[in-house]
């Protein structure tokens, strides 16, 4: 990797979407983080952000680091995709995520919590029972597949095809030149034609998430193809990320024993351990805001109309933050302050869904299971999420 100061700009002509880096990036956040607070990606015309201090203060500024131009690095999707929350500014992104957010609130989930854990807790036990299993296709997968879905109410076609479609459109928000963005674009693509063509208002479960939706259109406070927009927002974003991080969980338990004893120990530091997993590999590697004013960062000017990933997984390993980032370590202090969710008005609405999957999966691992014994993970290059594609276990 060249790392230059071209100029007083700090730059580099590093491919962040190199398949090497994308598999073992922890060495290119550090010296992203101790290069400069703001490095500029020549290849790709981007600005990459790294520490937590300033990722955290981006995230938070919307103004200056706006959505609504798009997230991403690829104008068909920033283009496509703009009616989704995650690429809106207030107004629009404050109306939306008020409808969005309520079945999320605690007090929204009130009405599925035992039903998540109950079926966590058959499932495990099957699982466990058969002492060999796939921690990503037989246990990561099975709540965000088989809950989601059916809150949401969606038909089968859409069931069976989302999480292919999921993973797609998060590879197509990479570079345009990327071969993964390519064929990303041809699940974006899919899944607009199934939107378009298939999905309708009376397919959809009654009072399930959806339909809720739409009677929110119904009253005027979100619009119809708002609605339909986020019929996708409650899916697309809920399915890779809860997954990648349960298969997560396994792998860093099985590397560090003893943390598993210890929460075997004191099942109360469960909440902690979430946010450590969190912290220590977090599912979506960065996300991109495009720069609506002149912003300095350390003396470095981000100019207007340029574009600058926020790093969460660079920000979560900041050792200017986190002591001993490499460290997996469930009773760290500071670790519920990792930016996994993101942070901000766009931080994860879904954080609170996500917690209670890993939490019932996880409680009914620490009743079952003394010990993990994995094999090596099997790691596909993702153009922007971080997780495992199989990771074969036996438990104990
Ligand atoms: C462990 C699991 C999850 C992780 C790590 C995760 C991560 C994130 C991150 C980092 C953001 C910030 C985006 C930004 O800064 O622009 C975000 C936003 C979002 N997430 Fe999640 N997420 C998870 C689960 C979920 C679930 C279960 C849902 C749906 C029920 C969901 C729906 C969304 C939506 C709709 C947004 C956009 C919010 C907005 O723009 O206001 N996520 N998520």
């Amino acid at each position: 990797m060249n790392i230059t100061d071209l100029n007083s700009i700090p730059s580099s002509d590093i491919d962040y979407y190199d398949d090497e880096l994308i598999l073992n990036p922890y060495p290119f956040y550090k010296k992203m983080r101790d290069f400069a607070p703001a490095v500029w990606l020549s290849l790709y015309d981007v600005w990459f952000v790294s520490r937590y201090e300033d990722v955290t203060a981006g995230l938070q500024n919307p103004e200056v680091f706006c959505s609504g131009k798009g997230i991403t690095l690829n104008p068909d999707v920033n283009a496509g995709m703009s009616g989704n929350m995650v690429m809106q500014d207030a107004p629009s992104h404050t109306s939306m995520r008020k409808v969005f957010m309520k079945p999320l609130l605690p007090q929204g989930l009130k009405e599925v919590r035992d039903q998540i854990k109950a079926s966590a807790d058959a499932h495990i036990d099957k699982l466990v029972k058969r002492k060999h299993f796939d921690a990503v296709d037989d246990l990561a997968l099975f709540l965000p597949m088989n809950i989601v879905t059916n809150l949401i109410g969606i038909d089968e076609e859409g069931k069976e095809n989302m999480l292919g479609w999921a993973a797609g459109v998060f590879n197509a928000f990479g570079h345009p030149n990327n071969a993964r963005t390519k064929s990303g674009m041809l699940d974006v693509k899919a899944l607009m034609n199934y939107v378009q063509q298939k999905v309708t208002r009376d397919m959809l479960v009654k009072d399930g998430w959806g339909d809720r939706l739409f009677k929110a259109a119904d009253e005027g406070k979100i619009t119809q193809e708002q609605a339909t927009f986020m019929m996708f927002d409650y899916m697309i974003p809920s399915l890779d990320t809860t997954i990648n991080a349960t298969s997560n969980a396994i792998w860093l338990f099985s590397e560090n024993p003893e943390q598993w004893d210890l929460l075997r120990k004191n099942p109360s530091l469960l909440p902690n351990a979430i946010n450590e997993i969190l912290r220590m590999e977090a599912p979506i590697r960065s996300f991109v805001r495009y720069l609506a004013k002149d912003f300095q960062i350390g003396g470095i000017t981000l100019k207007e109309g340029s574009r600058a990933f926020l790093s969460y997984a660079s920000a979560s390993l900041d050792e200017r933050k986190f002591e001993n980032p490499e460290k997996f370590d469930i009773t760290r202090k500071n670790a519920s302050e990792h930016v996994g969710f993101g942070m901000g008005p766009h931080s994860c609405p879904g954080s609170n869904l996500a917690r209670l999957e890993i939490r019932s999966l996880l409680e009914s691992l620490l009743a079952r299971v003394e010990r993990f014994e994995c094999g090596e993970p099997v790691r596909v290059p993702h153009n922007t999420l971080r997780g495992i594609k199989s990771l074969p276990v036996t438990v104990h």
